[in-house]
Parts: C-alpha cells; structure tokens; sequence
C-alpha cells in the first residue's frame, strides 16, 4: 500500500514563523500537497526503552506476552530496545514472533579496540539490531557524553548500517530560562555534524525533555508540538525541506497508555520512546494499540 494522501492545511502558525521568515513551515504553506504526502508516509515509531531493567529469561516472557497482545502491526513499527544482556534472547524470540524490530541502547564509535566495557556498531548489527539509542539524556548526564561524543557514535552507526534514535532535550532550568530552542539547535546542530541527506533518512529524533523523563510529568501536547516543530525547522536549515518533512520525531518523557494518543495525535510528533510504562508487555501494548488507532 502506498502512501496516504492527506491534504494539509495547518490551521495556524506555529511559534517560530514570525520570526524566521523562510521556515520550514513558510515552505509547507507553498506547498501543500507535497508536503502532505511526506507526512504521510512518516509511520509512527514505538519505542520500548526498557533501560537498565529486565533479564535476558524476562525479555523473552515479555516477547512471548507482548506477541500475544498485539501480534504482527503494520500500521506503525514497534521498537524494543533492552540491555545488551538481553539482545540475543529477544532477537531468537522476535524471528519466531515478529512483533517488533530490535535495538540497543548505546554503543562505541570505534568498530574494536581497547575498550573494556564497550560494545560497537559492528557487534550490534551482528545481532540484527536495526537501531540504536543515542546521546539519551541519562547518557550525557551520568556518563558525561559531549555533542561530539554523540556524533561520532551517529557518525559510526549510520556507517555501519544501524539507525541512530538521536535524543535531544532541555533541563527544567534551560526552560524556565527561555533557553529551550538554543539547547535543541545546539544538540542538533552539534550532534548530526557532518550526516549527509541520505544518511538523515535512517536518522529518528527523539524529544525527551529531561523535566518529564521518569518523573510522572509529560510535557503538554501543544508544549512538545511546539518542541517538534521547532526541531523540524533546525533539520531543514542543517538540511533540507524535503528530509525536515520525512524525518521522524518521537516524543518521550513519561509516555503512558493513558497520553500516548493525545501526543500522538499531534502533527509532529511520530512517535513515542516509552521508558518506564514499556517494562510491563500489556502496558506497552496498549500504548501499541492507541498508536494503529492514531495511524488508522
Ligand atoms: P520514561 O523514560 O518514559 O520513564 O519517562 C523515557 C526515556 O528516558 O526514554
């Protein structure tokens, strides 16, 4: 089935169109219906980031479980992404039920090498692991990842054939001081150096202000729209319109099935990266469920 097309007509501008005059969005005004069949063709993208929790006999149970709960979907493509413990289980139990594509939650820019503790690229795709978690808030604050850091991983795994879910968010105190679009256009800009428009087509963003990971507090769906927006628009000036268009941009930051849909619903947000309500298989099935009723 190919692409539907959806004609769109934005209802009103959003907040960075009076200021930047050839925005992304002034483009999207030009041109409606192309425009439309690029959103379009965004499936949405569900992400299970179980973090530093489940056992590689867990992951299985939870494969067997969440099989049984949603079985295969194609409207929308679902992600899981464990500990590296737990790769090679999920990976036998996904090619018997193939309920979700598989990705990990970091790795090494260089392919081998001294590097006690790490695990590369190379290794991962060894696997059949399609994507990878990069520059993840808890990453860069407890583990003192740089933009530079995150875009040599970017760099490596796009080389490698993984697609990189690059996260990129503010501190509570970056948006209490107004600081929100110049952390995003920093980490964008900074983190994606040197990726190439091709590359950007393997590429998913992922908006996870810090403020509302695993605290309960979501953003608004109008505070991540504008959040969403405003990254397309830095994708199209450090690419171009059409790739700003395609680019997927999930949300994440307290996802649960009780807000995945309202977010869902918004625009510009493709997505979900589900942390904490993903580590039980019937939760993430339902946020599963709402995302094919968003997209049908
Ligand atoms: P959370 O985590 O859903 O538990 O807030 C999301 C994430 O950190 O990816």
């Amino acid at each position: 089935m190919g692409p539907k097309l959806v004609l769109f007509e934005p209802a009103k501008p959003p907040f960075f169109l009076q200021t930047k005059p050839n925005s992304w969005f002034n483009m999207m005004m030009k041109s409606p219906v192309k425009v439309a069949v690029e959103i379009a063709a965004r499936k949405k993208i569900i992400a299970a980031n179980w973090k530093m929790n489940l056992t590689h006999r867990e992951a299985k149970s939870y494969a067997d479980l969440l099989w049984t709960e949603v079985g295969v979907v194609n409207e929308i493509e679902v992600v899981l992404i464990p500990p590296f413990t737990a790769i090679p289980a999920l990976a036998e139990a996904l090619e018997k039920s193939p309920v979700a594509r598989l990705g990990a939650q970091n790795m090494h820019w260089e392919k081998c090498g001294p590097f006690t503790g790490e695990i590369s690229a190379t290794m991962l795709r060894a696997l059949d692991v399609n994507y990878v978690v990069l520059g993840h808030s808890e990453r860069r604050r407890l583990f003192g990842e740089t933009d530079e850091m995150v875009n040599r991983k970017i760099t490596a795994a796009l080389s490698a054939g993984l697609r990189p879910i690059v996260c990129v968010g503010e501190t509570l105190a970056e948006r209490d001081g107004q600081r929100v679009e110049e952390v995003l256009k920093r980490q964008i800009q900074e983190g994606l150096k040197g990726v190439n428009s091709r590359q950007f087509h393997d590429l998913v963003i992922a908006y996870e202000p810090l403020w509302a990971i695993g605290t309960g507090r979501t953003a608004t769906p109008e505070q991540a729209e504008e959040a969403h927006g405003f990254i397309r628009s830095v994708i199209a000036s450090v690419s171009d319109h059409p790739t700003a268009a395609q680019i997927r941009i999930q949300y994440g930051g307290s996802v649960k099935p009780e807000n995945a849909e309202e977010l869902l619903r918004q625009q510009d947000i493709d997505g979900a990266l589900v942390g904490g309500a993903s580590l039980d298989a019937r939760n993430f099935a339902r946020i599963i469920r709402g995302a094919v009723a968003v997209s049908a």
